[in-house]
């Protein structure tokens, strides 16, 4: 979480840093502030902690005032220690400002430096734990070591892992970046005039497309036009620069209102993306390049294990179920954060896939780590190429929807659907579990998927209605079975999220076990029941609602007439194939979460305490 983003050249830096605040902003809105060196070799910082509004406030602030300086450092927060206010906002100087630092991470061990650092006199003025950096990195700069070795030195003294970027009075022409373990990267690169690092290649873009990742345990400088990288011991490193394939384009909203509608109504473009080179419709073949198991590997695998945190877990259990169907493998989708604590039994021939947007999620990658040493073949399905888990898996099924910039994920969890229902067909027949032909009719239905979930884009009138309902409702329910359990759990955490409205998935059947007691006028439920071998079921589950007063929303497929029977909403989805209903059901919950958010005028671009990346546990 918390972006940073900084700028040495031959220019004012200050336009740079706030266009670099911009593009990596969706990692935390907190606050935001910016540090320069300027003129006379000062450093000025400038911040604002005014919540969501910080990093409009600082550039109306700094873009065409007197703040100018060729170097310069930026952040913008998600608050871990200390509320959101300007005090609290990075960069963050030592005590006779000889030095900025802007930090991503948590820093473990922090009270216990502070307390140190207050006895030999040291004033703090926030009530973060990034200043304890500001002044160890001050401290070693006054003994007389230079700015790349005073980073190192403090981040050596602090626990937790670390990305930090540094500016020093000393040397006034360069800034220094650190990354310890894996929170968040730090990604490098320069041309003729400048050099930039930044936590997201995005923005670097307008700069460069060659670039440099940091390993954790590197530390780089940068000056205009030169970009040197260093291990903790001094030693240079070269490491040849990669392309970036993004496009600068996609962290445009260009004529939506908001990222996250943009982005639903790009999930035919990203499900079409996810099966180019994979899906073959001329041939009805299916292959899948990057997976790179031996045949002998993928026969003895007899578990799979998926892992992700939120939307992204809810992928993985939709890849659980199919993986289990198609494959005949057991498969399970655990939450990375209890996977990586509950010392669970892995191995060779348990294969673990993890599944993450960004790559870069501290629990997922944790798991990731665990999984490695317990010797499982590993695979990631990940959107953002070059991020930390494509380092740590045996290969990585890159999804290909394109940058994800609103901080509900949509396009992504689409795509990396699409992907794991590829990763299904591709073992089930390598194992033999199905024949060429039923790989046929699957491919066959996969070249309508794009246009059925098109389709339930078209719904956006019908479920805004309901969401002006539903956002009358403190308490909703979300139900599912099967493969709509992982649909109804991603509805109730998109309305959570986005409306702030509580809101529970369940499994159907648990309902009488306890959360009947709950169902009454004041709470609304919307059930996933789409025409299906479970359809029966749910109908009772509907009905047993209805008879103790509670509001129903069925999401049905069209021409269910009994739907309108027993529920006092429907929204009809467009008929599929039962293997591709899920991907039609959660279109609308989508939909229902981002128009209830605007109902209740929430920015669903940047919902409250949230980010997009959450590098730390
Ligand atoms: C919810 C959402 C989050 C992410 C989760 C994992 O809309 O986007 O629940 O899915 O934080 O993030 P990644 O996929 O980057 O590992």
């Amino acid at each position: 979480m918390c972006g940073i983003f900084a700028y040495a050249g031959d220019e004012n830096a200050v336009p740079f840093l706030i266009e670099g605040l911009r593009a990596v902003e969706y990692r935390g809105y907190d606050s935001a502030g910016i540090a320069v060196v300027d003129e006379h070799g000062d450093i000025r910082t400038v911040k604002r902690g005014d919540h969501k509004a910080s990093l409009e406030n600082l550039a109306q602030t700094v873009i065409g005032g007197e703040l100018s300086g060729n170097v310069g450092i930026g952040h913008t927060r998600w608050a871990t220690h200390g509320e959101v206010n300007q005090k609290n906002s990075h960069p963050h100087t030592s005590h006779n400002s000889s030095v900025a630092i802007a930090h991503n991470g948590i820093i473990e061990n922090f009270l216990q430096l502070k307390d140190e650092l207050i006895e030999s006199g040291i004033v703090f003025l926030s009530d973060t734990d990034s200043e304890v950096l500001a002044h160890l990195v001050g401290i070693a700069v006054e003994s007389g070591a230079s700015l790349r070795e005073s980073v190192v030195r403090a981040a050596a003294r602090i626990k937790g892992n670390t990305a930090v970027v540094a500016v020093s009075v000393n040397e006034p022409e360069k800034v220094v970046g650190l990354r310890v373990g894996n929170a968040g990267g730090i990604v490098v690169g320069s041309n003729a005039h400048s050099s930039v690092m930044a936590s997201d290649t995005i923005a670097l873009l307008p700069h460069t497309r060659q670039v440099v990742y940091l390993e954790p345990g590197e530390v780089v400088e940068i000056e205009a036009g030169a970009v040197r990288l260093f291990d903790l011991d001094g030693n240079a490193i070269y490491r040849q620069p990669v392309e970036i394939g993004r496009n600068f384009e996609a962290a445009k909203k260009g004529n939506y209102a908001h990222f996250m509608s943009k982005e639903i109504a790009e999930q035919p473009d990203a499900i079409q993306s996810a099966m180019r080179g994979r899906a073959n419709f001329a041939t009805g073949a299916l292959s899948l390049p990057e997976v790179e198991l031996t045949q002998h590997q993928i026969k003895s695998i007899d578990r799979v294990v998926l892992t992700g945190m939120g939307t992204s877990l809810h992928a993985g259990m939709f890849g659980a179920s199919v993986i289990e169907s198609l494959a005949r493998i057991p498969s399970v989708a655990e939450n990375s954060s209890e996977l990586r604590y509950r010392d669970p039994v892995l191995g060779p021939k348990t294969l673990v896939v993890a599944v993450t947007q960004s790559g870069e999620t501290a629990d997922t990658l944790a798991a990731m780590e665990f999984a490695r040493q317990a010797g499982s073949p590993l695979a990631v399905v990940l959107e953002i190429d070059g991020s930390q888990a494509t380092r740590v898996a045996d290969f990585t099924l890159p999804v290909r929807a394109g940058q994800e910039i609103g901080v509900a994920s949509t396009k992504t969890l689409i795509a990396s659907m699409t992907t794991l229902l590829q990763l299904a067909v591709f073992l089930a027949r390598a194992r033999g579990a199905i024949s060429e032909n039923r790989v046929a009719e699957i491919v066959g239905m996969l070249a309508g998927l794009p246009s059925y979930v098109s389709a339930a884009l078209d719904l956006d009138s019908e479920v805004s209605s309901l969401a002006g309902r539903l956002s009358e409702f403190a308490d909703l329910l979300f139900l599912g079975r099967g493969a709509q359990l992982p649909v109804a759990l991603e509805g109730a955490l998109k309305m959570k999220e986005l409306a702030y409205i509580h809101a529970e998935g369940y499994p159907a059947g648990e309902m009488k076990h306890g959360v009947n007691a709950l169902l009454g006028p004041d709470m609304a439920t919307v059930v996933c029941a789409p025409t299906n071998n479970l359809y029966e079921k749910m109908l009772s589950n509907i009905s047993e609602v209805k008879a103790r007063g509670g509001e129903v929303a069925v999401i049905a497929t069209v021409g269910d007439e009994s739907a309108q029977r027993v529920a006092d909403h429907v929204i009809y989805v467009p008929e599929c194939p039962e293997l591709l209903q899920p991907f039609v059901t959660v279109v609308p919950l989508q939909i229902l979460a981002y128009r209830t958010a605007l109902v209740l005028g929430r920015d669903p671009d940047k919902p409250r305490n949230l980010a997009k990346t959450v590098t730390v546990e």
